[in-house]
């Protein structure tokens, strides 16, 4: 394929010289000149591993080509790869004018073109700002459609420095945030040589994939050093805890809890969180990361509780109470704590779940659900069918048996919350959490 790679700087230079190495025809662009005489003569700007002798190699093969100028690389490509940064500004929003400018150069030049041309942006960028700010530049400044007379691609790279050549070579996964089809087929033709999976989605997913993926990464860093913090004030080998910790390849690294769903609950989660925090907080050890796990459950169960409020549909039945599916233990369940604020404000509900009989409770568990919801009795109800002809709001808590049953009898005109993103169909006035 012909690329053209705009923005020869870290990600810009080791992608414009492996794809050149996979016999791509690559032109580097960028405004640096100091950087192009460099490349020019086969010499990396950036210190990183292998990348000196990949690009003296490409550049003699003639596989990669230098240029300072953007119109040039347009037309001699029919994919280019916008590599330029975007850092943070002072108040800590994304600086696009690095990429704004580019678009503008890309589109004067779309403009003269007769051949179909993808713009990829491999920058990372916020979701919004290629659907607001850069298509409609391009669109602009070449006169032409996007999706139509031109392709536009989010394609966010998740390289490393110091180890970028081996991670471009073996990434996760390629990732193409295509406006349309046409502009994902193009873009995936330039990495038929990784033998990885390409996921296709919008362009805004993609985009969350990339600021997920950082996030979580940073996340991890945090979680790792206060672990490590409390150990080492308790005289534990840090190293060793999170050594066997990662381990647990089922719950600990794993798809395990990753899913956007309801808040945690039970009754393990939320003491075993605040028991942590206090044993730090006791010894004097800083601890944000853990310190927000619980105020984060909270307002995640208070985003629901709003988003019920809002509507202000005051006939509500809920199917789930306890905590999660295959139990009946009530104690410290999220839905328990949205029947309680429900009922507080006069909401008539019913309650629906199959997993919680009363007479079958004990213990804890019915000495929390009969201080938590003492009218426990006159809210529980086994006939689902005749509550759901009588609901305005229908909160959808946990998985039960009969749910696609359930569902069906949804009217078009009842408001469903679903907080587990269960229900595969939509009724107009259905909604996850806002
Ligand atoms: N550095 C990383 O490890 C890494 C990894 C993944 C993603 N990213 C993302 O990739 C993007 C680029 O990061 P980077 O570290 O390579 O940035 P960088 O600052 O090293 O390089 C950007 C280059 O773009 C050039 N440039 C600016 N305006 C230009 C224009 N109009 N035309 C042509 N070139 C122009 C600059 O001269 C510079 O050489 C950022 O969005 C970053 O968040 C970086």
């Amino acid at each position: 394929m012909r690329i053209s790679v705009f923005g020869m700087g870290y990600v810009g230079c080791v992608s414009a010289a492996c794809f050149a190495d996979m016999h791509h025809n690559v032109i580097g662009v960028d405004v640096n000149l100091q950087k192009l005489d460099l490349i020019k003569k086969g010499q990396s700007p950036i210190i990183e591993p292998g990348l000196d002798e990949l690009l003296a190699k490409v550049i003699k093969s003639g596989q990669l080509t230098i240029s300072d100028s953007a119109e040039y690389a347009i037309k001699n490509s029919d994919v280019s790869m916008v590599c330029v940064g975007t850092p943070s500004l002072p108040n800590g929003s994304l600086d696009t004018h690095f990429l704004l400018r580019v678009m503008e150069q890309i589109g004067a030049t779309l403009r003269v073109i007769d051949h179909y041309h993808v713009v990829t942006i491999r920058s990372t960028l916020l979701p919004g700002v290629a659907k607001e700010l850069i298509v409609p530049i391009l669109e602009q400044t070449s006169g032409k459609v996007a999706g139509e007379e031109f392709g536009v691609c989010v394609n966010p790279e998740f390289l490393r420095e110091s180890s970028a050549i081996d991670d471009f070579r073996n990434p996760p996964f390629t990732l193409i945030g295509q406006f349309d089809q046409r502009s994902g087929d193009q873009l995936a033709k330039a990495y038929d040589l990784i033998d990885r999976p390409i996921y296709r989605t919008e362009p805004d997913a993609a985009s969350m994939v990339k600021y997920a993926s950082n996030a979580y990464h940073a996340l991890k860093v945090a979680f790792a050093n206060e672990i490590g913090a409390i150990s080492n004030k308790l005289n534990i080998d840090s190293q060793r805890v999170m050594e066997v910790f990662c381990e647990d390849r089922s719950l600990n690294i794993s798809k395990a809890y990753l899913r956007p769903g309801f808040a945690f609950g039970g009754s393990c989660l939320p003491k075993d969180v605040r028991a942590l925090n206090y044993a730090a907080k006791h010894r004097d050890i800083q601890t944000p990361l853990l310190n927000s796990i619980i105020p984060s459950n909270e307002d995640h169960i208070q985003r629901a509780i709003n988003t019920v409020l809002m509507r202000g549909k005051r006939h509500v039945v809920m199917l789930g109470l306890s905590f999660k599916p295959g139990t009946d233990d009530l104690r410290e369940s999220p839905l328990v704590r949205i029947a309680e604020t429900l009922i507080g404000k006069g909401y008539k509900l019913k309650i629906y779940d199959e997993e919680v009989i009363l007479s079958n409770l004990f213990g804890k568990n019915k000495e929390y659900i009969e201080r938590s919801l003492p009218h426990i009795s006159e809210l529980l109800t086994s006939d689902y069918e005749g509550a759901l002809k009588d609901a305005e709001t229908i909160i959808i808590g946990k998985k039960l048996k009969n749910m696609d049953e359930i569902c069906g009898m949804f009217e078009e005109e009842q408001f469903v919350l679903d907080l587990e993103y269960m229900a595969d169909w939509a009724p107009a006035e259905s909604t996850k959490i806002v």
